[in-house]
């Protein structure tokens, strides 16, 4: 996730404007910053990698005149934060200039093409691709529009793109697919960002374009049209009528709630993970004797959860450890021969870069996956995955959870095919799951919230709950209980529901809430009874179920209904959902701020 910004202003200078936009889109990354702007026929750039300040104090982005601009906050995905890096990127000749947010899937092939007609690229970027697709197509002399639009048609992804060009330099011109893309309609000027908040103070007058339009803006002049065919599109601008605060949360009013309600769109951006490195860390996997899963807190559970894919779908052992107990507990195993695949958010856990510096003292192959590019873990990684998730606010981790289990997902079907351990029926089955994931989340979300909300006020006053799952929705039960727990101050509890009766099962009394996670899986019949078992000890059952279960449902005392037909491998990133919401709605309802809760940071980089 990254932030795009544009000015066309009929007089002026954009520096300043784009910089106080890009500073409010700072929340969407933070890892290099850059603007561009049309100065006397040339296009001028100011860039580098930095936080905004940090690039402001070097290179003054805010003093960069010009009355057509473009700004760029960036969140690395492709190539590390670096100036060469940074947006904006040009093409050959720095006619065209354009920033980006998104994934360009079909990059590689686009740049073997563009290198087979001597174009030179200078970053490692999926972006810059683009600008040199404009150049070529801008030599058909067929003008800069018809050249983004013929350029956004070669695209596959999520985009939301703004160029500019030396050679109509009164022009933005901005493209949309999938990624968020807002114009601002100013007075004698058009603004462009990828949310709200970016020119809410210049204008509350705003446009939304949908997937696969464009836009002209000119200072006095917005024109949507329509990718495929050209076609002009009428579009009415609307009044926003949020605070500046109000539109930083997305409307929401945490931004915890705004970040499980990213999570259709967050899923399908791990899900893009370039096939590339799915590929390298396959091999390293496959080539190892011992593979460890090590990570902290909710990373741990993306972990124990693919514990459950590697096994079940590339047939092969991954052992789940909690960081801080990895050298103690495995450290004579650790060798040569040892893949240690590591799993942080942050990338700058102390317990987890702990473990993977005395992995690699002992010859270990490190494999990472993280959400910060550049972070410490990136740096001691042999191969590592960006799970493009954007800055996550919130100190409860939740759209990087589901994020991160995709991705290791990916790996671990990535893996089954190289190790044939997957018939096509089941890789087709996976793959149509995939696409649909985005869809059973937002379903969720939508018809659950209300019906959760309700279950949460009806137990608030209960002063402990416990969580149970079997097979990989033990990873969803744990999870679903740390969220309670940090966010709640509660005394949550999760098991295995198996290992429940082995004493557990002497707490529950009257009344006491047993949430169990019951997808219609391989366990299903199993936990058919351990719901009956909880039953008979009058514990307040309330079911995840899929919503054609009759047989759990009428054993509960309140259901919450999923989706049904979910890949059992992929019920953990639907059914987490409901449970992030219901330790959001308790943290609220006791009146906890839920965005920060107590004694927690959001990177634990102490011991
Ligand atoms: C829980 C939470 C923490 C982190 C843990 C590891 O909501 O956020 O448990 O998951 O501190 O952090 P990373 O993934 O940054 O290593």
């Amino acid at each position: 996730m990254c932030g795009i910004s544009g000015a066309a202003l009929e007089a002026g200078d954009v520096g300043p404007i784009l910089y106080d936009s890009l500073k409010r889109l700072e929340y969407r990354g933070y890892d290099s910053v850059g603007e561009a702007a049309v100065i006397n026929g040339k296009i001028t750039i100011k860039k580098d990698a930095g936080k905004i300040d940090e690039v402001e104090r070097k290179l003054r982005i805010s003093d960069l005149r010009g009355t057509v601009g473009i700004g760029h906050t960036r969140w690395a995905t492709h190539g590390a934060p670096s100036q060469e890096n940074a947006h904006p990127h040009t093409d050959c000749n720095g006619r065209v200039a354009v920033v980006h947010n998104g994934i360009i899937e079909n990059f590689m092939e686009l740049k073997q093409e563009l290198e087979a007609k001597g174009h030179v690229l200078k970053s490692r970027t999926d972006t810059e691709i683009v600008a040199h697709l404009v150049e070529e197509n801008l030599k058909l002399k067929i003008g800069f529009v018809e050249a983004v639009r013929q350029a956004a048609k070669r695209l596959d992804g999520a985009y939301a793109l703004a160029f500019v060009c030396a050679d109509e330099p009164n022009k933005i011109v901005c493209v949309r697919k999938e990624s968020p893309l807002v114009i601002g309609v100013g007075t004698k000027a058009s603004y462009l960002a990828s949310d709200i908040p970016a020119f809410l103070p210049r204008t509350k007058s705003a446009m939304l374009l949908e997937d696969d339009e464009m836009a002209v803006l000119t200072c006095d002049q917005i024109r949507v049209m329509k990718v495929d065919s050209g076609e002009e599109v009428v579009r009415k601008p609307f009044t926003v009528e949020w605070s500046v605060e109000t539109a930083t949360k997305g409307g929401f009013p945490h931004f915890m709630l705004k970040e499980i309600n990213e999570q259709p769109l967050t899923v399908r951006n791990a899900l893009r993970t370039q096939p590339i490195y799915l590929e390298l860390m396959a091999s390293a996997m496959n080539r190892a004797k011992k593979i460890f899963l090590l990570a902290c807190g909710t990373s741990y559970h993306a972990c124990l959860a693919a514990a459950y894919v590697f096994a079940n779908l590339a047939k092969i052992e991954a052992t789940p450890v909690i960081a801080s107990e990895f050298i103690d507990s495995y450290g004579a195993l650790i060798d040569a021969d040892t893949v240690v695949l590591t799993v942080s958010q942050s990338g700058e856990t102390a317990d987890t870069l702990t473990a993977v510096r005395g992995a690699k003292d002992r010859g270990a192959t490190i494999l990472g996956l993280t959400n910060v590019m550049g972070s410490t873990l990136t740096r001691l990684s042999d191969v590592y995955i960006g799970q493009n998730s954007g800055p996550e606010m919130g100190v409860a981790a939740t759209k990087t959870f589901t994020a991160q289990y995709s991705v290791l997902i990916k790996i671990a079907v990535a893996l089954a095919q190289k190790r044939q351990t997957m018939s096509s029926k089941d890789l087709e089955r996976l793959e149509g799951g995939f696409d649909q994931l985005p869809e059973w989340i937002s379903a969720t979300l939508s018809s659950q919230n209300e019906n959760v909300r309700r279950i949460v006020e009806k137990n608030s006053d209960k002063g402990s709950f416990c969580f149970l799952g079997r097979g990989v929705s033990v990873a969803t039960a744990l999870e679903g209980r740390l969220k309670l727990l940090e966010l709640s101050y509660l005394p949550a509890i999760a098991y295995p529901a198996g290992e429940s009766k082995h004493g557990f099962i002497s707490v529950v009394e009257e009344g006491y809430p047993v949430l169990f996670i019951a997808p219609k899986d391989e366990a299903y019949p199993k936990i058919v009874g351990n719901v009956m078992e909880m039953k008979a000890r009058h514990a307040h059952v309330v079911s995840l179920v899929e919503g054609n279960d009759d047989q759990i449902a009428s054993l509960s005392d309140e259901t919450i209904q999923m989706p049904n037909g979910i890949p059992p491998p992929l019920t953990p990133i639907v059914f987490i959902v409901p449970l992030q919401l219901f330790a959001y709605r308790m943290a609220v309802t006791k009146g906890y701020d839920p965005d920060f809760p107590r004694n927690l940071a959001k990177s634990v980089t102490v011991h």
